[in-house]
C-alpha cells in the first residue's frame, strides 16, 4: 500500500522537493502552503501522481484541525508528516528587530507546527505507526548575529521533537528533527522581505545545500528499518563551518 505523506511548506524549498521525491516514489501526497498558484503548479508538474493540495496558513488553528478532519478518504491515514513550513524574518540584532516579525516567526515556526502535529498525531497513534519530520535548523543549536528569535523558535522545535518522541513511546511513531545549515531556497528572499539581490548575494561564491539535499535525507530516513529512529540530524554544506567565539576588548 502506498504511503500517505503530508508536507507543509510544500510550495517552496525543502517542502517542495520533499513532495516531489515521495510523489515520484508512488506515495499519496497532501501538500500544504498558502500560495494556491504554487500548489497548482506543483500538481501539474506531478501529473499522474496522487496529490491533494490544501491552501492553508498553518497559523489558522481552526482551519488546520478542520482540514485534517475532512481529508478525502484516500488521504486520511497519514503515514509521514513533514513539518517544513517556517520562516525567518529580518537579520537585525535584537534591539533593532521588529516585534511583529518575532511574533510571526513564533506563530508560524512554533504554534503552526504544533497545530499541524496535534491534528495529525491521533491518526498515527490509532494506527500505531507513523513518522514525523520536523524542520529545525542549525540556528536552534548555534547562535549567530541576528538569529535571535528565529534561532529560538528552532531550539523549541528541537526540544519539542525530543519530548514528542518520549511522549510517543510505545506507539511505534518515529520522530526526527532535521537541522539544516546554509541552504539556497526562498528562505533568504523571505528573510530579506523581497530584496532578492541581497538574498542572492549571500550564496555567491560557495555551494550551499539545496532543497533536494534535504528531501533526499528525509526520504532516506523514511526508508530505514522501523526499529531505527534518528533523533536529530544536523547537516551543513561542506563550505560552512563555525565562526568561533568573539571577544570584545575595552568595552
Ligand atoms: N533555507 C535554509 O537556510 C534553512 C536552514 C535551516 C532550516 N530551514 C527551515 O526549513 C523550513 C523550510 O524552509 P525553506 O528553506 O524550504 O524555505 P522556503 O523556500 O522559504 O519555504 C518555506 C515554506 O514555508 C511555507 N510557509 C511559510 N509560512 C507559512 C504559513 N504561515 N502557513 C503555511 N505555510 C507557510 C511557505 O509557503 P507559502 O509562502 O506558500 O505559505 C514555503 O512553502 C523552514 O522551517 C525553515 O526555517 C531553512
Amino acid at each position: 500500500m502506498s504511503k500517505v505523506v503530508l508536507v507543509t511548506g510544500a510550495t517552496s524549498g525543502f517542502g517542495r522537493e520533499t513532495v516531489k521525491i515521495f510523489a515520484n516514489d508512488g506515495c499519496k501526497i497532501i501538500a500544504i502552503g498558502r500560495r494556491e498558484k504554487k500548489l497548482e503548479e506543483l500538481k501539474s508538474e506531478l501529473k499522474g501522481c496522487d496529490i491533494h493540495t490544501i491552501t492553508l496558513d498553518v497559523r489558522d488553528k481552526i482551519k488546520v484541525f478542520k482540514e485534517i478532519k475532512n481529508l478525502p478518504s484516500m488521504y486520511k491515514n497519514i503515514d509521514i508528516l513533514v513539518n517544513s513550513a517556517g520562516l525567518a524574518l529580518g537579520l537585525e540584532k535584537a534591539p533593532d528587530a521588529l516585534l511583529d516579525d518575532w511574533e510571526v516567526m513564533i506563530d508560524t515556526n512554533i504554534k503552526g507546527l504544533l497545530y499541524i502535529t496535534k491534528a495529525v498525531m491521533p491518526i498515527m497513534i490509532e494506527r500505531k505507526s507513523g513518522y514525523i519530520f520536523n524542520l529545525g535548523s542549525i540556528a536552534g543549536n548555534w547562535p549567530y548575529e541576528g538569529a535571535n528569535v528565529y534561532g529560538s523558535t528552532k531550539a523549541f522545535v528541537q526540544q519539542f521533537s525530543l519530548n514528542l518522541r518520549n511522549d510517543l513511546k510505545g506507539t511505534n511513531i518515529r520522530v526526527s528533527n532535521i537541522e539544516p545549515g546554509f541552504s539556497k531556497t526562498e528562505f533568504s528572499n523571505v528573510r530579506f522581505k523581497g530584496d532578492d539581490k541581497k538574498a542572492d548575494a549571500i550564496y555567491d561564491g560557495l555551494q550551499p545545500l539545496v532543497g533536494k539535499d534535504i528531501a533526499n535525507l528525509i526520504f532516506t530516513l523514511s526508508k530505514l528499518p522501523l526499529h531505527v529512529n534518528v533523533n536529530t540530524l544536523e547537516v551543513m554544506p561542506t563550505a560552512q563551518t563555525w565562526a568561533g567565539f568573539a571577544l570584545e576588548k575595552d568595552c
